[in-house]
């Protein structure tokens, strides 16, 4: 095709102007569901192609001697970027007598999946497509389950291709029911189901005659329905830093706002580094401004030089982003090799890049039937909700109050190899438990130290770390050896959840951000206690990992260091069995909410130094074995 035709050829190639509405949707479904005819013949019956085009389509048909197919409209837009001729290769444009529409990314393109997954392309709504006599298939459930998973929520079905069934409502309405149920079951309730034939024209941008008996809208007149989602400028403040330019001694942080607004004087947090500072100046296209929103890049300069990086999030101190090391994901997997717990990728969120390992697979999606099966795998074109842990803090947003600060993507090597959405559910923000707020103190040193104590107690002091499902014997095991050990002649001490929530914790309830704050001050005590030369026993579900690492994190900075983590272990079903305090009974029929185990996560340690099996070794051999280990461990002298 020579250049010249192309260029008449190709669709047209921007909007109309600035102040008309535009809205962005993609256009997915099955590969052969008519994807392409559908957008040739949008654009004809809007006449949102100029001049000429058409025709000239047509005549290269007759000339070549092939049948016109709307399809050549794409195909032709097709060529031309990948001729690189069009000047914005990824978005097409029509209109309606109300608005302008962007198709996110043309049908067919192989880039699309990946586009739509890494929020290169944000759609605001969908065209779902069908076609009439095929029905359902699976690339139908699969892409309506992708709408749903990237929270696009304005969808219109087109079952076309009715020409293929003889216009037949019958054949529809089955269609209708069809992905209506898959639909519903998934949260997405379309604005309506079309009857279409796109290689026809009826029911695109005029209604048809040949189908008389359906009464709704035609699919333009079902777009027009749709809102453009305002921008989101009424969410809080998120503005990731792309760059630090440094001018003079000025430093000027760029960034996209993009989420919120910022006016000049007010004071930004940047996280995780947590440093903040007042807004000196915006920047604004070489010119100053006193506010800026989202959407729009900036450079700022702030009142105290800090050193914050590429990656950071900058907010407002009223509404700051999460932070933690861990998360849940709702994941959509492109890359061949398939996506197994302990892997190790990059994580990409907003302008950061973290090494992040995937700590499990909690369920495998089947977007078919909606089926969650437990699995280890996750192949191309899967669905999975995961955990992934990094290792240091990153500052993110759960996907429900943020979609833009709530997605992020998984690269491997350098290649894209999936994305997905945040979930901080049965997770707690930790930013409280690193956050200092005590100024102008200055630690003593004591006079007796912790070599003296542990020569005059003969031995070490230090932590037994219990952790394990509520249940599994975590203080039946902690009070014997208690009992025992102080017999022996050890200084000893246990640390019991319900004890210590009747007292110092009492203030504190099972959200996850109340246990890790009951886990860190559990953490701290325990450090003082083996500090002070105890053997201290701590029992504790600690369900989460990060906080155990904390715990051992205090005792290494009180300096005894002497941190054991014991995993005693034994498996839900037998903790339920169990039941000692009725509280699993009470649990399942939802009386208590966010129960370990059962509607809340508890994650098992990696690599404990001792684990009590208490499903497999009784009491007695149980105990046997931590005096065992503590003889071994504490002894000294
Ligand atoms: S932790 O998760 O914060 O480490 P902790 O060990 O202090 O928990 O307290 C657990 C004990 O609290 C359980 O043994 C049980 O008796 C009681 N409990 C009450 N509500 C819950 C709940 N929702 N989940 C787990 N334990 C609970």
């Amino acid at each position: 095709m020579s250049r010249h035709e192309t260029a008449v050829l190709g669709p047209r190639a921007g909007p109309r102007g600035d102040t008309l509405e535009r809205l962005k949707i993609a256009v997915v479904g099955h590969v052969d569901h008519g994807k392409s005819t559908l957008v040739g013949r949008l654009f004809h019956d809007t006449n949102s192609l100029p001049e000429g085009k058409f025709e000239a389509i047509k005549e290269m048909c007759d000339r070549r001697g092939m049948p016109f197919e709307w399809a050549f409209l794409m195909d032709a837009f097709q060529a031309e970027r990948d001729q690189g001729v069009t000047i914005d290769t990824a978005q097409i444009w029509f209109h309606t007598a109300r608005r302008d529409y962007v198709i996110i990314d043309a049908p067919g393109h192989s880039e699309f999946l990946k586009n739509m997954i890494t929020g290169a392309a944000k759609a605001e709504a969908a065209l779902l497509v069908i076609d009439a006599h095929e029905g359902v298939r699976a690339q139908s459930r699969r892409h309506g389950y992708l709408l749903n998973l990237l929270g696009i929520e304005q969808v219109c079905v087109v079952v076309n291709k009715m020409d293929a069934v003889d216009y037949g409502q019958a054949r529809f309405r089955a269609v209708e029911d069809e992905i209506g149920a898959y639909l519903g079951d998934i949260g997405i309730v379309p604005s309506a189901v079309v009857p279409v034939s796109a290689r026809a024209g009826d029911n695109v941008a005029l209604p048809s005659a040949r189908m008389s008996w359906y009464r709704g809208p035609t699919m333009t007149e079902a777009l027009d329905g749709f809102s453009v989602p305002p921008s989101p400028v009424a969410l809080p403040l998120r503005m990731p830093v792309q760059d630090v330019y440094k001018f003079d001694n000025r430093r000027i942080i760029a960034g996209r706002i993009e989420t919120g607004r910022l006016k000049r004087g007010d004071r930004l947090v940047f996280s995780p580094s947590n440093k903040s500072a007042h807004v000196a100046t915006i920047e604004v296209w070489n010119a100053r401004a006193d506010e800026a929103c989202a959407g729009q890049s900036i450079g700022i300069t702030l009142d105290e030089q800090l050193f914050v990086e590429r990656g950071e999030l900058a907010s407002h101190a009223e509404a700051l982003p999460v932070e933690t090391n861990v998360f849940r994901a709702k994941i959509f997997w492109l890359a061949h090799e398939a996506l197994k717990a302990g892997n190790r990728y990059k994580l990409k969120l907003a302008t950061s890049e973290t090494p992040v390992e995937v700590q499990s697979v909690d369920w495998v999606i089947n977007p078919e039937t909606l089926e969650r099966i437990k699995g280890e795998t996750v192949e191309r074109h899967g669905f999975a909700e995961l955990v992934l842990r990094t290792r240091s803090l990153l500052a993110l947003d759960d996907h429900k109050n943020n979609p833009r600060t709530g997605r992020f993507v998984l690269v491997d090597g350098y290649d894209i190899a999936g994305g997905g959405v945040i979930s901080m559910e049965g997770y707690p923000d930790q930013r409280a438990l690193v956050t200092v707020k005590s100024t102008n103190v200055s630690s003593v040193a004591h006079r007796v130290t912790v070599e003296t104590r542990a020569r005059h107690n003969q031995h070490q002091g230090g932590v037994l770390w219990f952790t394990g499902l509520s249940g599994a014997g975590k203080s039946t095991i902690a009070l014997e050896l208690e009992q025992r050990l102080f017999r022996k002649g050890y200084q000893v001490y246990v640390l019991d959840g319900d004890n210590l929530r009747v007292g110092l914790n009492a203030n504190l309830g099972f959200s996850p951000e109340d246990r890790a704050e009951n886990i860190r001050r559990v953490g701290e005590v325990a450090a003082l206690f083996a500090e002070a030369g105890f053997v201290v026993i701590t029992a504790f579900i600690s369900p989460y990992r990060s906080d155990r690492d904390r715990a051992r994190a205090a005792a290494e900075r009180q300096g005894s260091g002497n941190f054991h983590e014991v995993y005693v272990s034994a498996s839900l079903e037998v903790c339920e069995k169990r039941d000692p305090k009725g509280l699993y009974r009470k649990a399942r029929a939802g009386k208590i909410d966010q129960f370990t185990g059962i509607s809340a996560p508890y994650e098992a340690p990696e690599a404990p130094e001792l684990t009590l099996p208490t499903d497999a070794l009784s009491l007695e051999e149980c105990v046997e074995a931590a005096i065992d280990y503590l003889e071994r461990h504490f002894r000294s002298g």
